[in-house]
């Protein structure tokens, strides 16, 4: 390798790591914003809201799904998640009409870096091929299909 070639490398490499860090600070801002519509029943600080001895919602921290295959994350907060019999005062309902890509793409990694979860970014353009991804799937997701859905995604 040339040295000129070499230098110019060794200068971009910081600097594209830079333009990263920016942009997952920008997603983090955006999606700490964007997560008040999860906080009602996740809480503000992702635990769950405690209503008397139930709880509103599951905690995010540490969560397979959160944590997981990011096509999965996006999956449950489109569609949200069927009723079957879980002890929660909430329900996880469809958002994604609420939330465009951009949106959907902030709140997601924010809830990943979020709550000691340390996932990968998600970006606007990862969640618009996610939506394509599994359009087909109408209304809110069971559990099981979660799950095989998540094995498919590990092949
Ligand atoms: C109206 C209450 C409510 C709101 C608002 C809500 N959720 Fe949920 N969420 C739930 C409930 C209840 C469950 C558990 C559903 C079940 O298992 O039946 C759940 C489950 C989940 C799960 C699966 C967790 C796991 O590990 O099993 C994720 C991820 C999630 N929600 C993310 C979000 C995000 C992100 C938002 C905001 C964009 C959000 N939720 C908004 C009630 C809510």
């Amino acid at each position: 390798m040339k040295l000129a070639t070499y230098i110019a490398l060794a200068l971009a490499a910081p600097v594209l790591a830079m333009a990263d860090e920016a942009a997952k600070a920008k997603l983090m801002e955006a999606g700490k914003a964007s997560f008040m519509t999860c906080a009602a029943c996740h809480g503000m600080d992702g635990q769950g809201v405690a209503a008397g001895p139930k709880k509103m919602a599951p905690s995010l921290s540490g969560s397979k799904i959160v944590n997981g295959d990011p096509s999965i994350f996006a999956l449950v907060v489109h569609n949200g998640i069927a009723k079957e019999g879980q002890d929660y005062l909430g329900m996880m309902a469809p958002l994604g009409a609420a939330l465009d890509d951009e949106k959907l793409a902030s709140v997601m990694t924010y809830v990943r870096n979020s709550f000691n979860n340390t996932a990968s970014v998600v970006t606007a353009a990862d969640v618009k091929k996610y939506r394509e991804q599994y359009k087909d799937i109408v209304g809110p997701v069971t559990r099981a299909k979660l799950d095989e859905l998540a094995k498919a995604a590990k092949k």
